[in-house]
This record gives C-alpha cells, structure tokens and sequence, in this order.
C-alpha cells in the first residue's frame, strides 16, 4: 500500500474475515464487527454499521471474497451460481451510492473470466478496490486544496472522511489537505437524523487535532449571512453525466442557501461514483428508510404521526462550482457535465 490510510479504518480484511467498524455506536464505543460470509457484510451495509459511498463499495467487494471462500471451499463444481447470487444480494443492500453497484461489477468481471479457483484472483481485486480509493483520496486532497487557498471558512456536511472511504476522505480529505497547508476555520453540520457530521465528522477531525466547529443544520443559513464561510464542501453518493450530484439529505438546501449567499460549493468524488448510465439526477433512486430512525420512540404506535425520510437528494450541477474527481477537476459541471472524465 502506498499510501497509508489515515484516521481509524473503517474496514478491515484479516486474511479470512472482514471486521467492520460499526459506527452506529461512534463516538461513545469502538466496536468491531467480524464477517465470514457475504450475507453478514450485506446485513452490515443494510444497517449502516459501514456506510459512505466508497466504503460501501470497498466492504461489498471483500463481501464477494468471502462469498467465493466459502462456496469454493465447499463445492468445487457449483461455486460460481452461489457466488454470483451473493453479488446480488449484496446489491440489494442500499440503492443510492453507486460505488456498490461499481465495485460488484468490478469483481463479476473478474468472475466472468475466471474458471477454475476464483479466491485469489477476487481477493485482488477487492484489495486494489481499497488501495486505489485511498490513492484516489489523497490525489483529490490536493486538488481541492489548489483551488481553496485562500478560503477562509469551510461548512461541510455528513461524513466523509476515512470513515466513509478506504482512508482520508473525500471532501474531509480535501479538508485535511487544506487544513494542512492553511488552518482553516471548519465548521460542520451535524446532519440529521443520523448526525454523521456531529458523531463521525467532528470526532474524525478531533482525533487529528483540527479545530472544528459543529452547528445545527438549520444554523447554515445564517452561519452563511455571518460572511464567515466562502465554502460549503461535500461528497457524493452517485454524480448523473451532467453533473447533478446525489448526496446525504440536506446537501440540496446547502447549496441552495449558498447560492443565496455567494457562497461556491465543491463536490469531491472520486470517478467510481460517477454514473455513466444516468444522463441526470432525475434518474437517480433515493434511498428512504425506516420512519423510525426520525420519530420519537414516543410516536410509534401512533395512528396521526408518521415521518418521510429521504436519506438524500439531488443537487443541480447548476448550483456547484467544482467537482473534484482523482481524475481532474470539473469547474461549472453545469456547462459540459462530468462524463468527460470517464471517457477511457
Ligand atoms: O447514508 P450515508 O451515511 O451512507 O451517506 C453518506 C453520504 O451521503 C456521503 O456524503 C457520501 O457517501 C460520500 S462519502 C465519501
């Protein structure tokens, strides 16, 4: 691995399990969870105990690596079938990130060629998977940090840093890189109702010792009125061909607000997330989960209350001045769109 993933890892592959980091129970309690087969890394994702694009991706694809361990191992001649209705299982986990879709279709890929003993060459590909998302981390980090040298305050939203990825972060990567060259005042929304920003993304900075300040997501809008920050930074769970960006439920009134306000928003992803089957947002499904993880316990049983809750929405390229990929940087993604960058 060349570059070390920095921050505590969300993911990790022992050899012959994969533990994953359940961040249902961060800050209070670090807690690793072990796998040993693909329908518990599915219940993982399902859950949350792993969530963030990148890391979806990363944990689906070890998923497959069990998957082909243990069928292998148990019937040589019928492998393949049971693998490959694992990969469709671990697909039906969370229907937004496409870095799930992408990471499978890269290990079915493998798959497809592969007729005899399928294990090493997964495992290969789960593990550069993980490595080129933490080089892609890194790379971005600097690219974002070129354009942002003279910001003086960034807002980010839900988390997106080594927790969510394969190490480093995506837009709090950028954020560390940034932070690195120039202290920067960061402020983070705390990204309800699951509160990624104030228990992931504030605890993730803290631990690296960068100052962070943690708002009330309906404070964004005067925080932005206050003039103290010039940009809102995000990441993204899919980006549509022309730039409309799918991310955690919120990112939406950000920019909305930023506009409002003359303040740019920066979208880091790296080229996985990038859907080149959807020409827009509009084609993209968003997540709604349960209603209980927004009402009161208090609710439940109750006939006149209900919740909705989207976990994310859509940003028009429209309203974001740059995303940034490990591939290059997309200024007004509105004009041309991002399918440029996945051109092979
Ligand atoms: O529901 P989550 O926590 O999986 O949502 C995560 C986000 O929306 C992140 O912003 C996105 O996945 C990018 S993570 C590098």
């Amino acid at each position: 691995m060349t570059n070390k993933p920095a921050g505590v890892q969300a993911l990790h592959w022992t050899g012959h399990s994969l533990k994953v980091l359940d961040q249902r129970q961060l800050p209070e309690k670090i807690f690793y969870d072990e796998y040993t087969d693909a329908q518990g890394v599915t219940e993982a994702i399902a859950t949350m105990r792993v969530r963030g694009a990148p890391a979806i991706g990363i944990a689906a694809a070890y998923g497959v690596v069990l998957s082909s361990y243990q069928h292998y191992s148990q019937s040589v001649d019928n492998w393949r079938q049971h693998v490959l209705a694992d990969i469709e299982l671990l697909a039906e986990s969370r229907p937004t990130a496409v870095n799930l879709f992408w990471a499978l279709n890269q290990v079915k890929d493998i798959l497809d060629k592969q007729k005899t003993d399928p294990r090493t060459a997964i495992l290969a590909c789960a593990e550069k998977i993980h490595t080129d998302d933490i080089a892609a981390n890194y790379k971005m980090g600097e690219l974002g940090a070129d354009i942002l040298a003279n910001a003086k305050g960034i807002l980010t939203h839900c988390n997106t840093g080594a927790l969510a990825t394969g190490g480093y972060g995506t837009a709090l990567g950028v954020i560390r890189s940034v932070y690195a060259r120039n202290p920067v005042k960061i402020y983070a929304g705390e990204t309800r109702p699951w509160l990624q920003g104030v228990r992931l993304t504030v605890w993730e900075l803290a631990q690296d010792e960068i100052p962070v300040t943690l708002i009330a997501d309906s404070a964004a809008a005067w925080l932005m009125k206050s003039g103290v920050i010039d940009w809102v930074i995000v990441g993204a769970d899919r980006i549509a061909l022309n730039g409309d960006v799918a991310n955690k439920i919120g990112t939406y009134s950000l920019a909305v607000l930023a506009k409002q306000h003359g303040v740019k928003v920066m979208v880091v992803a790296p080229t996985s997330t990038i859907d080149g089957s959807m020409k827009s947002g509009a084609e993209i499904e968003i997540e709604q989960r349960q209603q209980s993880e927004l009402l009161p316990a208090c609710y439940k049983d109750n006939a006149f209350v209900s919740a909705w809750n989207p976990v994310f929405d859509v940003t028009p390229a429209e309203l974001i001045t740059a995303i940034v990929t490990e591939r290059g940087v997309v200024l007004n993604p509105v004009e041309g769109g991002v399918g440029g960058l996945i051109k092979s």
